[in-house]
């Protein structure tokens, strides 16, 4: 058998005990697959005195990241630290330049660092590997980076964050409203208590960002994702979406147009038919569109200690075997800059909730303001409030009118709502959600 490969590993929290506790578990059997013994012989973390539930006997101490970075006495530095500049960056950095091969599962610090980290990488000629930084533990990295190659990828999409799939499914299942169902997450520890990060779409784009990049050929570029959170869906959306043949999630989504690659999360209305809608909970699925060839979805945990940890063993053994990847799947100087797609320019279908006063004219007005963006109505549902009876006190209610477009651009659709808020015609604003077809 050939010299052990000797781990450094910095963090020991969720993903860094769960890391320890697997090889632990299992490192004969990987050292038989492998052949070669894996042993850690350094660790860092913040507090050395807390109980990790996992055993550190015989794992020399280090007390700056940094430090174990560069250390002689490792081969491969394991970031486990979490964000995207500060103790992490600094010890990856360290370590790409003492030519120590970097596996991470920060999907920060790559999605703001990650072409100048590969180009570091590259230079050293030192792997950096994250297949744990997207989609925990869905080997989706490696099959978009290698097992892939062969097709012409055309759009990647996916639920890349668990706690929000969990909110819209339990509202969909229960009718529950955003705020009840995201207190429940934040109680059973799916959600942080500064959920914001999470609901409002700012993890979803960090992975998609790095998804893009691998699929696309670019740089990495989180700025150039356009994002919006799930916090005012309502459990009506999910209802309507139900009738219409449809579920709501919250996608990222990557796309090859015409005008440039489009990087978007939003909620996203996807036919109940699709394989994506099927994912409930916290569970995780990206698909792969490329030309000529079905559509390819990935399903799993997204995200766990043992999920994750699966995932950083499965770079650490590539490592193992000499195998060295480009991290983003071509030399850095083959990666394009990102020509950003506007996202008025985005086409597709349209799913819009209007709260319409209820008065003769109304509907005839809405029609005229879309009729001249030259939207097309595929289909239009008035919903009554009291199943059109008269209210008892004689005033007139808004009635919900739930309308879904033919493919139209995001700026057409933006226009006339303006024009409809304008006439006055509808109360509050109205509700868009982008329909994703299959
Ligand atoms: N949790 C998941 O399911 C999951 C899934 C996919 C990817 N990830 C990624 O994995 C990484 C780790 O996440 P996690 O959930 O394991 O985080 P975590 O539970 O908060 O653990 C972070 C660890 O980093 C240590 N740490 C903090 N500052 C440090 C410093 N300056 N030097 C050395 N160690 C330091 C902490 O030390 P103490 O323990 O002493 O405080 C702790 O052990 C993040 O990048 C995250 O995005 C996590």
């Amino acid at each position: 058998m050939s010299q052990p490969l000797r781990l450094g590993v910095a963090g020991l929290g969720t993903v860094g005990a769960g890391l320890l506790r697997l090889l632990q578990t299992h490192g004969a059997r990987l050292a038989e697959t492998i052949g070669r013994e894996i042993v850690v012989t350094g660790v860092a973390a913040r507090s050395r005195n807390k109980d990790r539930g996992v055993s550190l006997e015989g794992m020399p101490w280090f007390d700056a990241a940094d430090r174990l970075a560069a250390d002689p006495s490792i081969d491969v530095f394991v970031e486990l630290i979490g964000g995207d500049d500060g103790p992490a960056k600094a010890a990856v950095e360290a370590a790409l330049r003492a030519r120590k091969h970097v596996v991470t599962a920060n999907k920060a610090l790559l999605a703001k660092h990650g072409t100048e980290l590969a180009r570091l990488a590259e230079k050293s000629g030192v792997a950096l590997n994250f297949e744990a930084a997207v989609a925990g533990g869905i080997p989706v990295v490696k099959a978009i980076r290698e097992s892939l190659q062969g097709n012409d990828i055309t759009r990647v999409y996916g639920i890349l964050n668990g706690t929000c799939n969990y909110i819209l499914t339990r509202m969909e299942q229960e009718g529950l409203s955003f705020a009840e169902c995201l207190k429940d997450a934040q109680r059973l520890g799916y959600a942080e208590a500064n959920p914001s990060f999470d609901v409002d779409g700012h993890d979803t784009a960090q992975k998609l960002a790095i998804l893009a990049s691998l699929a696309f050929g670019t740089k990495v570029a989180q700025s150039a994702v356009y994002v919006e959170g799930i916090s005012s869906i309502a459990p009506e959306d999910l209802r309507a979406a139900a009738d219409l043949g449809y579920r709501v999630k919250l996608l990222g989504v990557a796309v090859r147009t015409a005008k440039g690659i489009e990087q978007r999360v939003h909620p996203t209305m996807v036919p109940k038919s699709s394989s994506i809608a099927q994912v409930m909970g916290v569970t995780n699925a990206v698909t792969i569109d490329g030309e000529g060839i079905p559509p390819i979805t990935l399903v799993g945990p997204g995200a766990g200690g043992a999920a994750t940890a699966s995932a950083v063993v499965a770079d650490i053994a590539d490592v193992a075997r000499g195998i060295r990847a480009n991290p983003f799947g071509r030399p850095i100087s083959h990666l394009r800059d990102t020509k950003k797609a506007p996202m008025e320019r985005h086409e597709g279908g349209y799913y819009i909730r209007l709260l319409a006063r209820d008065f003769p004219g109304t509907a005839a007005a809405i029609a005229t303001r879309l009729a001249e963006q030259k939207i097309s109505i595929e289909s239009i549902v008035q919903r009554h409030p009291n199943g059109g009876a008269a209210p008892a006190n004689g005033k007139a209610v808004p009635v919900p009118v739930i309308l879904i477009t033919y493919a139209t651009h995001e700026d057409a659709v933006r226009r006339a709502l303006a024009a409809v808020q304008k006439d006055k015609v509808i109360s509050g604003r109205p509700q868009v959600i982008r329909i994703e077809k299959n």
